[in-house]
């Protein structure tokens, strides 16, 4: 049997590796993605090589620009927030292995899949909802659900006895980590505790607001169709964008959260998150979205969000609900052009400015002059016709 495995290079995938091979008899295909996640990929081509994984069947890619153009910009047009704190660094790069792996499924001609997500969390449900609706026919293995490797020192002994290397020197983080460009996220030691408040050795993305510079910083950043373009004048592509924005937010300290959130799966779970690009960014374009877009299409996209959230959180990027939402956000942002000028001080984003082409805002009309379009008298019949139920439910039950 041939499975594609979801690969980092990491001890825990290392031992899957050697676990498809023994328990399966499997030939093991790895597909290692550079997210930017700040690793170097190519650290595991060598280690597969010494897991006995053949040369074609390794598979190092670099998916930055398409994480980013496809997954990332698609998602801040929406505003996506997740319990209105979570900007779902995690969730949306799910898809984007799930898919690269069904391809390469395909192409190879494996008959399953294999990821390294604990059957207690959303990752899981992530990935296989992706297989699934990208090939119906795949055969999905979760060895954490499986085996019976089920602590740490079961998994270290069984890496010991099958020569797979761990290094002891690099101190292990006490922390469950996820890293992409988008964020990095931290679960699990005394996070478990959700009155703990973590160290500030922790937080690897961002300096203490505290430390932050003490004067502040301006930035400007250009959108078209509801994407960002451009900082400060210098086109560039997605992914230099979320980089240029994410060293932005490291040295201002923006974009750090703690909270307690609600697994797919249903236990509450507690979690940090640094996402300091995303941060600015979603400031950015609303501060975009709010000349530019009409009222109802505003607030339209304001009710539709949570659900579009929610779908992504709980993995269902493929489905058909999600891309129909996706739709009706892409076509919001036909008009979404302009600059937004922002200010970056300890921790903080403020928007200070913001000019568009397509602007709908109109001093002319908002002005207390007189002006040709708003007749204040037309006020009065609109404050009455909205006030009618009111005056007969005041005469009807006697409040007058
Ligand atoms: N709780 C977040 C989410 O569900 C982060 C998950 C992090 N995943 C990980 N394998 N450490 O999106
Ligand atoms: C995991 O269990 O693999 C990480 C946590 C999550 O997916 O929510």
């Amino acid at each position: 049997m041939k499975v594609v495995l979801a690969y980092s290079g990491g001890l825990d995938t290392s031992i899957i590796l050697k676990w498809l091979q023994d328990t399966y008899n499997a030939e093991v295909v790895t597909f290692t993605a550079d997210i930017g996640q700040g690793e170097e990929v190519e650290e595991a081509r060598e280690k597969a090589i010494k897991l006995g994984v053949k040369p074609e069947n390794i598979f190092i890619e670099d998916l930055r620009e398409d994480f980013v153009r496809d997954y990332v910009f698609p998602m801040f047009r929406a505003n996506a927030i997740y319990e209105g704190e979570y900007l779902l660094g995690t969730s949306i790069a799910r898809p984007l292995i799930a898919k690269r792996q069904i391809e390469i499924a395909k192409q190879v001609g494996a008959e399953a899949v294999a990821h390294g997500a604990t059957g207690k969390g959303n990752d899981q449900v992530r990935f296989e909802l992706g297989y699934y609706a990208l090939k119906p026919d795949i055969k999905v293995i979760a060895p954490w659900r499986e085996w019976d490797l089920n602590s740490r020192e079961k998994l270290l002994a069984y890496a010991e006895k099958h020569g797979i290397p761990i290094n002891r020197h690099g101190k292990k983080s006490p922390y469950s980590m996820d890293a992409n460009l988008l964020h990095i996220s931290y679960e699990g030691g005394i996070l478990e505790d959700p009155w703990a408040e973590p160290e500030e050795d922790m937080w690897r993305w961002t300096v203490s607001p505290e430390k932050a510079p003490d004067k502040p910083e301006y930035i400007e950043i250009d959108f078209e169709k509801g994407d960002a373009v451009a900082i400060n004048g210098a086109r560039m592509t997605p992914a230099q964008i979320l980089e240029t924005l994410n060293e932005y937010g490291k040295k201002h300290g923006i974009g750090r959260l703690d909270i307690v959130e609600n697994r797919f799966v249903g236990m509450k779970s507690r979690g940090c998150y640094e996402t300091p690009g995303g941060t600015i960014l979603l400031k950015a374009h609303r501060a975009i979205e709010s000349i530019t877009l009409d009222k109802g299409e505003a607030h339209l996209k304001d009710e539709i969000m949570p659900k579009y959230a929610e779908l992504i959180y709980n993995g269902f990027w493929f489905s058909p609900e999600r891309e129909a939402l996706q739709k009706l956000i892409d076509q919001t942002q036909e008009n979404c052009e302009g600059t937004v000028r922002l200010k970056l001080y300890k921790g903080n984003v403020t928007v200070v400015g913001r000019k568009s082409p397509k602007s709908l805002f109109s001093p002319e009309f908002a002005t207390f002059e007189e002006d040709s379009v708003y007749n204040q008298k037309d006020a009065e019949g609109f404050i009455k016709l909205n006030a009618l139920r009111f005056i007969i439910e005041g005469y009807v039950r006697g409040k007058k």
